[in-house]
């Protein structure tokens, strides 16, 4: 029984029946743990870099219209920001006039978007065919948004929405519950769309008894994501959803030119499988443009440097840069936005009305150099390399061996920090050159180097120097190649660490917001799982993998011939009880094993031959004692060698 004493509603036959069907790994009853010599993060749609592009929420909200989409995509293509990249123009809330209740086939609202009116059809024909055609035409891509449940978020959450879908309780059911195969081939085949962001409102905010359903306003359906609560959210549902929307836009488009971008909030444990299902995944409620507001987004996915790979990326949220504490007189904040999002990987798209585009937002949006380091085709997310509340330093691997480094002060005063040859994982004796990605100055130093940081501003650099590991990468440079396929999360927390900032929406009544991603004490490079520094025996590690008892990493291994490693328990253990087990899998076969490791040890070398090895497998298992507070372990110095 849940705690509040209601029982959660019977699960709806639709979402019962794909539950029936979804063979959800670990529900096999195979143990999880065992190696399954593949890559399981998602490989499906095409994303084998953040997408980049532009989207109409954070511009216009609900209120659009074809001339506001139009205008800002072809801005994108006068300006040279698509050529920069940005090609993806997203339509969001705000299109749907109805669904037709003799066919269950959606009307787009023409009086918005005239060209969506059918010549010699009927009033309710509608086609956003030639819309997409345009975009098409204009070497860009289109994409649609639509929700999970019944209704939208628009509908359930904002009394005071503009183009809210009209006519009886069942045409204002606009949402893909019920419809997902007829309403995604009608995006992709007959309307041509590349994209489709899917929202969660419509299984989460319509219990029996709201006041919108009460009212007779809309159907009751049953609430499958608590926000506030993992323990009254049907996460096995909601991925089941999920994975139906995902099932058909592969049988839609096989193999073929799509984008999935899941819009879940961070709730509902999406972080342990949205990588397994979409291209992008959102890890928090919405941005606002408020600083405050974006150091929450930021700190959503900056930590989850491991759950990022080509083709599946976290999703801190659109841009605001252009708007509030990112407009023009802000050009620090709008920098350090900017610069944060693409070292994190995150989809590059903008949500300002490229009408009113200045050259000062125009020469953010279109750096060149900071776009490079967010499309770098190795997909390594930043890692934390320096971690604090006022400053952190984060350090992006690229695939020509030099790093993309962003310096951020999170503070509103002045800081003077010193960065080290060891943070970059160059050597301390060699010529480190850095290169300002905005001014192109560069400063060339040899062990260290400082800087003084202004109130909010991000110093971004591409740096080259002689690298640390010579012969080699330490995975922890290549996160993009890790994927913690079981994590060995068993108690489902929020990441305290995010930062908590006054929302928009509630603004300062109640107790303030509760961080719904629940990750804390997942898989991390060069940190122990809770954000310690790694440590075993009392010796410090800079450099590793960070994980609990019961995980299993997947490492993708391009030509290398050795895997190396120092192993044991972290000293961050709060249990000084039970030993473990390291093991070391190529392609599924058991390569190398170590065993009896407990507490307070000295790390042990274990190393592996991987020559021809496609895949390796890194398991960590509790052998003897509790398995209900797995032990933090450490893969120190994890390192591929050729
Ligand atoms: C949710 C999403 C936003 C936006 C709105 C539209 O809040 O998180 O990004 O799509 O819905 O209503």
């Amino acid at each position: 029984m849940p705690r509040s004493g209601r029982r959660r509603a019977p699960l709806m036959p639709l979402v019962a029946a794909l539950l029936a069907q979804a063979a959800l790994p670990g529900m096999a009853g195979a143990d999880p743990l065992d190696p399954g010599g593949r890559w399981t993060a998602n490989a499906r749609g095409q994303a084998p870099v953040p997408p980049m592009g532009w989207n109409s929420w954070n511009a216009f909200n609900s209120d659009i219209d074809e001339a506001k989409i139009l205008g800002s995509a072809q801005t994108l293509v006068s300006s040279g920001l698509a050529k920069a990249g940005y090609t993806r123009v997203n339509i969001d809330d705000g299109w749907w006039l109805k669904r037709r209740t003799r066919d269950g086939r959606l009307v787009i609202r023409t009086a918005q978007f005239p060209s969506a009116r059918v010549a010699g059809g009927q009033a309710d024909d509608t086609s956003f065919r030639p819309l997409t055609d345009r975009l098409h035409a204009m070497g860009l891509k289109a994409g649609i948004y639509s929700d999970m449940g019944r209704n939208s978020c628009g509908q359930i959450y904002t009394a005071d929405f503009k183009n809210q879908p009209e006519g009886s309780v069942a045409e204002r059911e606009i949402g893909l519950y019920g419809h997902v195969d007829q309403d995604i081939r009608l995006f992709f085949e007959e309307w041509g769309f590349d994209l489709i962001k899917v929202d969660g409102c419509g299984i989460r905010g319509l219990p029996a008894d709201s006041p919108r359903v009460r009212s007779g306003l809309y159907r009751a359906f049953p609430s499958l994501i608590d926000m506030q609560s993992i323990g009254r959210t049907d996460v096995a549902a909601v991925r089941a959803l999920y994975t139906s929307v995902a099932d058909a836009l592969e049988r839609e488009r096989p193999g073929g030119d799509y984008l999935l971008s899941l819009c879940l909030w961070g709730s509902a444990d999406v972080r342990a499988w949205g990588k397994d299902l979409g291209n992008i995944s959102r890890t928090s409620d919405d941005i606002t443009p408020h600083w405050g507001r974006m150091l929450t987004n930021f700190d959503t996915a900056a930590r989850r440097e491991l759950y990022a790979h080509p083709g599946s990326w976290n999703d801190a949220d659109m841009l605001f840069v252009g708007q509030g504490d990112f407009d023009e007189a802000h050009p620090t904040e709008a920098r350090s936005h900017f610069a944060l999002w693409a070292m994190i990987n995150s989809p590059l798209v903008i949500g300002y009305d490229l009408r009113k585009l200045t050259p000062g937002l125009r020469a953010i949006f279109g750096n060149t150099d900071i776009i490079a380091l967010n499309q770098d085709p190795a997909g390594n997310q930043a890692v934390i390399a320096y971690d604090s509340d006022d400053v952190q330093f984060l350090v992006k691997t690229l695939a020509d061996g030099t790093k993309g480094v962003a310096l951020f002060n999170r503070s509103a005063v002045p800081a003077t920090v010193t960065l080290n040859a060891g943070q970059l994982k160059f050597r301390d004796d060699a010529a480190i050159t850095l290169t300002d990605l905005w001014t192109r100055a560069t400063t060339r130093f040899t062990g260290k180097q400082d800087f003084t940081l202004a109130p909010h501003q991000t110093l971004i650099f591409r740096a080259s120097g002689a690298r640390r590991l010579a012969d080699g990468l330490f995975l922890s440079e290549q996160p993009g190649r890790v994927n913690p396929a079981v994590d060995g999360v068993i108690a489902r927390r929020p990441d305290p660490t995010i930062h908590h900032s006054v929302t928009a929406w509630s603004g300062t009544r109640g107790a303030g917001e509760h961080v719904q991603y629940s990750g804390w004490g997942g898989s991390r490079a060069d940190r122990a799982v809770f954000g310690q520094v790694l440590r075993v025996g009392g010796t410090d590690y800079d450099t590793g993998l960070g994980v609990l008892a019961g995980s299993r990493l997947e490492v993708r291994n391009t030509g290398f011939r050795r895997f190396a490693a120092e192993v044991g328990m972290d000293d961050a253990a709060a249990q000084a009880r039970g030993t473990l087990r390291f093991e070391i899998y190529g392609d599924g076969k058991l390569l190398a094993s170590t065993d009896g490791v407990a507490f307070d040890r000295a790390a042990r070398p274990l190393t592996a031959d991987v020559a021809g090895v496609r895949i390796i497998e890194l398991v960590t298992r509790a052998t003897g004692g509790s398995t209900d507070d797995p032990a933090p372990a450490v893969w120190a110095n994890a390192r591929l060698l050729r």
